[in-house]
């Protein structure tokens, strides 16, 4: 496939793996105002937080609280990751309606993030998948380290795929790759796309990319000629990986929707309300914004760099 989509769904993931990473700790308000600036800028899928442990990631602990913010908006869901059946408890009492279970394509990586192999984390969530979809709830489903780890270094595609694979055959409606470290180039991720996509139908991929190469755009322009039309991305480029040294976050929300209304591809997002809310968020995070149009049209620069 060599055209482009005509319209492209975008998954706010600041709010959750964008913040997870931060040093700062934001309170629950701060994070609801931000997941509801989002939503005015016609985000319709913003990740709201995690149901995890907040010995392993503090910047989550407070998202049932982040959620008892949040008014309902039609069109608009607030999925929430969730690591196990305790996760899932939780998220269920916040009234979640939506959630997202996350493998990994790499042993060391899943050990280290999960504290478990790739097969045992599949057996952890069967049962949560199974108890979300009973409830009524959608499940998305990760897989990280699609394109290098930085224990094991390259990935094999085949190995990405069976876990793709899996995690759809548990349930999930939607699998986003996701190149954790951002070793990704253009050529090595449109042809995970193509090896992928033998095993999951292509309209049931997602594409998730952080920037630490300067690789983002340029990937993500490689998936949509492949015909992928999710984009996972993240407000102000906020995040990280505590596992990567070095590794910057997501790429910039705000970026990928300029290269989007310059390839004329819908998205039904307003850029000005989205670099608002990116500049909103650095300025309480104390950090300039690192999306490239935030910083062209001269927003969001730390105080102290001014
Ligand atoms: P564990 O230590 O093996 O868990 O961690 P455990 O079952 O032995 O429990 C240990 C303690 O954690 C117990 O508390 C449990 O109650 C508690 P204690 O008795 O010691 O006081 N606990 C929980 N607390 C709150 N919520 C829970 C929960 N479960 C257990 N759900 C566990 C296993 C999965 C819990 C842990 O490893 C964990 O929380 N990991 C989360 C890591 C994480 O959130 N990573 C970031 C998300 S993945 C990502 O960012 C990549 C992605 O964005 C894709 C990409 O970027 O490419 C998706
Ligand atoms: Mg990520």
């Amino acid at each position: 496939m060599s055209e482009l989509p005509k319209a492209v769904r975008l998954v706010e993931v600041g709010p959750r793996d964008g913040l997870q990473n931060e040093s700062a700790h934001l309170p629950a308000a701060v994070r609801a105002d931000l997941i509801m600036r989002l939503a005015e800028a016609g985000l319709t899928h913003i990740e709201a937080g995690a149901f995890v442990s907040p010995r392993w990631v503090p910047q989550m602990a407070a998202t049932a609280e982040v959620m008892s913010l949040l008014p309902q908006r039609p069109g608009v869901s607030y999925p929430v990751l969730v690591p196990n059946e305790k996760g899932l408890d939780a998220a269920l009492e916040a009234g979640a309606r939506e959630i997202a279970v996350f493998a990994a394509a790499s042993q060391s990586f899943s050990q280290r993030n999960i504290n478990c192999s790739i097969e045992a984390s599949m057996e952890r969530f069967a049962p949560v998948v199974e108890r979300a979809l009973d409830a009524g709830l959608k499940v998305r489903g990760y897989v990280s380290c699609v394109l290098g780890c930085p224990y094991e270094g390259e990935i094999d595609s085949s190995a990405v795929a069976w876990v793709a694979r899996e995690l759809r055959g548990l349930g999930c409606y939607e699998i986003s790759l996701g190149d954790t470290i951002g070793v990704g180039t253009p050529g090595r991720a449109r042809a995970l796309v193509k090896r992928v996509s033998q095993d999951v139908p292509l309209p049931e991929l997602a594409v998730h990319f952080h920037d630490t190469y300067g690789q983002a755009l340029a990937n993500i322009y490689a998936c949509l000629l492949e015909g992928v039309s999710v984009v996972d991305a993240s407000v102000a480029g906020l995040g990280g990986c505590p596992y990567a040294a070095g590794a910057s976050g997501n790429v910039a929300s705000e970026d990928v929707v300029y290269m989007l209304n310059g390839l004329g591809i819908r998205s039904g997002i307003d850029l000005d309300r989205l670099v608002a809310a990116g500049n909103f968020i650095s300025e309480q995070i104390g950090q300039s914004s690192r999306s490239r149009v935030a910083l062209a049209r001269g927003g969001a620069v730390a105080r102290e760099e001014v």
